[in-house]
């Protein structure tokens, strides 16, 4: 017979396992989600997963709550492997309060953020949670408050990556937003600073929950998402598959894999993937997949200002940060929004040591009251910044366009970048033809009596000089005019010189990037 200490064990081991009852756990699953203790094994490597603080409880004496003790107090926390590298993660569980965060439950996650930071571990938190618990006032506040801080410590130190799982409110939104990804879950997940019930009271707008916080208004309209997913299960696979790109923090190196894909590989699609019509798009996407490992292009920020790209990919194995401009969206301009998502990305792979590709087709800056109202000058300058202090290897490729202020800000060879190709169709010029014909010759242009005829010799004469590689390549800002089907082979070979890339900025406490 077990003795009475075994019993109590098992107990608490049991109320544990129950989080919030069964009523509860079967709410969350007939909602379509996973339970927190569901969603934590399925992150992990079978059977990696080591808990710690299963047994806390929460301190709260007020409304009743002495009598509601649950073993672990809302939050399950630990460590264990992922595709055999050492993970810390937090999963919320809803079915308690909420998966509202109590000074206890807190400070479990605080724990193990410390762990994370200390081991040079990535941190992964999957959101539940109604935010600060609200029988406990401002010491559930100042938990909020403790892991805020642990985030912002963490940022470029270890990667940092969200899940957010269900209905997320308050400092549940705000953790998330310090850290480098969140991934939402499509119909089953939300984010808000308030609800739409206080929405209502307040500025008597009327909203649901999803036009409000759901996945894609995230993804698509706000940014505040990089992710959609279409379930919990597929949430966490893309967690893994994220990870498997990233290093476990900012001194190591991201993981290499092995390939099958030939580094000399060349794609003759790639000749003829530029229209002969300036001015005609066509898909980024496809100069991507010829040029990557497998053609596999994880993308970061799918959904939203779809007129740059960015996301990871490999060569030879070796994980690159992509960012491109897309001329089959807004014809690749650079926008506000585009600007933001494209510094966001290179800041985050030169925190973490992974080289930087970049293929280049941009008209310039979006122009327009919209965007002069709205900052572009500022959130342009963003970009710019972003590469500019980056140090780790940068690789530029021309492809067509690169326009104006657009052709310095995307990491030019005067922004430091180390090799910058171009295909025999790019275009390094201040403007485009049409535009410096119109300003060039406007006075000759208004009194010719053919205007159309001088036009056209004009825009002929200046396509003649500027509508090429070769005046950038004779004075070395273009390192090389490749073949398009020679890109992958090209890139590999110069990525693996850059393997002892050292470069530094200059000391300072932080630079101050234009917010
Ligand atoms: C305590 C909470 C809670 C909270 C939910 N619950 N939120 N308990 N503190 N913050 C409890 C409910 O009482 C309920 O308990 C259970 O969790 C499920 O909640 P429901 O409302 O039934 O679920 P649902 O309809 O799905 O709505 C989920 C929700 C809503 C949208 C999250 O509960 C909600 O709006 N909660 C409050 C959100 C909020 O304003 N939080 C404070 C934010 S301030 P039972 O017993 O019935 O199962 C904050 C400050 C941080 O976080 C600082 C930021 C900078």
């Amino acid at each position: 017979m077990a003795s009475r200490p075994i019993d109590h064990l098992t107990d608490l081991d049991r109320r544990a396992e129950l989080g919030g009852g069964g009523a509860r756990l079967r709410r969350q699953r007939e909602g379509g989600r996973l339970t927190a203790r569901e969603r934590v094994d399925a992150l992990f490597d079978e059977g990696t997963f080591e808990e710690l603080d299963r047994f806390v409880t929460h301190r709260c004496r007020d409304f009743g709550m002495e009598e509601q003790q649950i073993p672990g107090d809302g939050v399950v926390c630990g460590f264990g492997r992922v595709e055999g590298r050492l993970v810390f993660a937090f999963a919320q569980d809803f079915t308690v309060f909420g998966g509202s965060l109590s000074e206890t439950n807190a400070a479990k996650i605080v724990k193990i953020m410390e762990l994370a930071l200390k081991m040079g571990a990535p941190l992964v938190g999957l959101n539940d949670s109604g935010g600060a618990r609200i029988q406990e006032g401002v010491v559930s506040l100042a938990g909020y408050a403790d892991i805020f801080l642990r985030n912002t410590l963490a940022s470029g130190v270890v990667p940092q990556i969200s899940a957010i799982m269900g209905p997320c409110a308050g400092g549940a939104v705000y953790s998330p937003a310090i850290t480098d990804f969140t991934v939402m879950v499509r119909d089953t997940s939300y984010m808000f600073v308030t609800g739409p019930d206080v929405i209502r009271t307040v500025t008597h707008e009327s909203v649901t929950k999803e036009e409000l916080g759901g996945a894609m208004t995230h993804n698509e309209r706000s940014g505040v998402a990089h992710f959609a997913a279409a379930d919990d299960t597929e949430c966490i696979a893309l967690i893994r598959e994220l990870l498997s790109f990233l290093p476990s923090n900012n001194v190591d190196e991201a993981p290499r894999a092995v390939t099958a894909d030939p580094a000399t590989r060349e794609d003759e699609r790639l000749d003829t993937v530029v229209p002969d019509s300036p001015n005609q798009p066509y898909d980024m996407l496809d100069v991507i997949h010829g040029v990557v490992d497998e053609g596999y292009f994880l993308e970061v920020h799918q959904h939203y200002a779809r007129n740059i790209l960015v996301g990871f990919a490999r060569l030879a194995g070796r994980p690159v940060g992509v960012v491109a401009n897309q001329p089959a969206v807004l014809a690749g301009t650079l926008d506000i929004d585009a600007s933001v998502k494209g510094a966001r990305f290179v800041r985050f792979c030169d925190a973490f040591n992974i080289p930087l590709v970049v293929f280049e087709d941009v008209p310039g800056f979006l122009p327009g009251t919209q965007q002069e109202y709205g900052g572009i000058i500022r959130h342009g300058a963003k970009l710019l910044y972003a590469f500019a202090e980056a140090t780790v290897p940068k690789l530029t490729v021309i492809t067509r366009k690169a326009y104006g202020g657009a052709y310095c800000v995307m990491a030019s060879k005067h922004l430091r970048t180390d090799v910058n190709y171009a295909w025999p169709s790019a275009e390094i010029a201040v403007m485009g033809a049409e535009g410096a014909v119109n300003i060039l010759y406007r006075r000759e242009l208004d009194a010719a009596a053919d205007a159309a005829a001088l036009r056209a010799a004009k825009i002929t004469e200046y396509r003649e000089k500027f509508a090429s590689p070769w005046v950038a390549a004779q004075r070395g800002y273009v390192d090389e005019v490749i073949r398009p089907r020679e890109t992958r082979r090209k890139l590999i070979v110069a990525l693996e010189a850059l393997d002892s890339k050292r470069d530094t900025n200059p000391p300072r406490k932080h630079g101050n990037i234009p917010l």
